[in-house]
């Protein structure tokens, strides 16, 4: 396996990460790029990125130089041809990624498996370009794709059950969790995340607290990494919104999936977090952004009311078979380091505590957003859990 050549194409953030993984785990592979001058950034970043880790001691120079060695920076596609997977990373466009396929499709081998790393196209419309649509599938990395353990396989509506395979054994074997994926808006981190941001943009708006409370309660109390205004921050406004947006709009506009005004104001405003110094907070070298209000009954209504609607979605990723209830949880933890998976906390929660929860929502506010899932109802009724 480790004689098998691997195709990056598209060598910005993500594809520099999957060639960087590959070329690790001993694989030559070749990077591609439309743009030659975004190859040299390439070979560049990734050498700079390398090069931390010998400084801080954790591969040696002979490692680094090896792994740089093996990926070959490519201004053609024709050494394609060698390949026995290809995984795309370009531009989050349909026509240039139909575009690129079909172009791989009359450069590699009969047998060569192609993949797209796309985070919110479907695999059908992707795989619509193909004229041998049962090799391809979706193969979904996480942003830092060497760091974050997760990776998503997504097969399409024409995908073989054999490709699938074969293409979740190459992941697994190079040291990723791989989970199963329906083809459907977001996959499932991206569907199942959304309560984590709406819910607490939702309870700001309504004024139930501060940004910088909601903030500390979901750390302190949630246990969670980040804040989720700190994480959207982190993100990007324009990024975040527009993954918000799409799942939306592909959900042919189910309101459980309502974007904010707040956040479509902010990036009107050009306030796109962290990287434009201005978003939920300050960044500038003098900001003084607000302290939360350490209120801890407060802090604990926020956590469990957005907790609830997370598990609601998690529920519903089940109920609709777009995965598994392990793999629900494995991807939450494993590719959104969620503390606990979704699932395992609501059977520790108990399933009729935070269906109370919803239900009381429900009641308050009369939105669809707030409805239970048939399948959170229907395990309370059985008295059953979901492990
Ligand atoms: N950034 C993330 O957090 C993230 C996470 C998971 C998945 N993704 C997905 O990965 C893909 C790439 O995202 P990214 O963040 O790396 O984007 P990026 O903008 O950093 O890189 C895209 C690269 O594609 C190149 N490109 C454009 N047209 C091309 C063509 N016709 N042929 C070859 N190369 C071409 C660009 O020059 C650029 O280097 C997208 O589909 C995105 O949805 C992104």
């Amino acid at each position: 396996m480790k004689d098998e050549i691997i195709g990056v194409v598209g060598a910005g953030t993500m594809g520099q990460g999957i060639a960087q993984i590959a070329s690790t785990n001993n694989h030559k592979v070749y990077l591609y790029d439309a743009y030659s001058d975004q190859l040299g950034k390439a070979k560049h970043a990734l050498r700079k990125i390398l090069q931390r880790q010998v400084e801080k001691e954790r591969m040696s120079q002979e490692e680094v130089d090896g792994i740089m060695d093996r990926i070959h920076f490519e201004e053609d596609l024709t050494d394609f041809g060698e390949c026995s997977l290809v995984i795309e990373a370009v531009v989050e466009d349909l026509e240039i990624k139909k575009d690129v396929f079909q172009r791989l499709e009359g450069i590699v081998s009969y047998d060569c498996i192609l993949a797209t790393n796309t985070s919110s196209l479907s695999i059908a419309s992707i795989s619509s370009a193909l004229k041998k649509p049962k090799r391809f599938l979706g193969i979904h990395f996480f942003n830092p794709a060497p760091i974050m353990p997760l990776v998503e396989i997504v097969p399409g509506i024409a995908t073989s059950e054999e490709i699938t395979q074969t293409a979740r054994q190459k992941i697994d074997g190079w040291g990723k969790t791989t989970v199963l994926a329906k083809d459907t808006p977001g996959f499932i981190v991206n569907r199942v995340a959304r309560p984590f941001y709406s819910e607490a943009i939702r309870q700001y708006e309504e004024g139930v607290a501060d940004v910088p409370t909601i903030d500390w309660a979901m750390k302190e109390i949630g246990g969670f990494k980040m804040g989720p205004f700190e994480l959207m921050d982190f993100i990007g406004h324009d990024v975040n919104y527009k993954v918000t947006e799409t799942v939306f709009e592909e959900f042919f506009y189910d309101p459980r999936f309502k974007p904010s005004f707040t956040q479509k104001r902010m990036v009107e405003a050009g306030w796109l977090g962290k990287k434009s110094g201005k978003g939920f907070y300050e960044y500038g070298e003098n900001a003084d952004n607000p302290k939360p209000t350490k209120d801890k009954e407060l802090g604990q209504r926020i956590v469990d009311r957005i907790v609830a609607m997370l598990i609601n979605e998690a529920a519903d990723a089940v109920f609709m078979n777009v995965a598994t209830v392990e793999d629900v949880d494995l991807a939450m933890t494993k590719g959104v380091n969620y503390p606990k998976g979704l699932l395992k906390w609501a059977d520790d929660i108990g399933l009729q505590e935070v269906l109370d929860r919803i239900s009381k929502l429900q009641t308050e506010y009369r939105e669809d957003r707030y409805r239970p899932n048939p399948l959170l109802k229907r395990k309370v009724r059985n008295g059953e859990k979901f492990y």
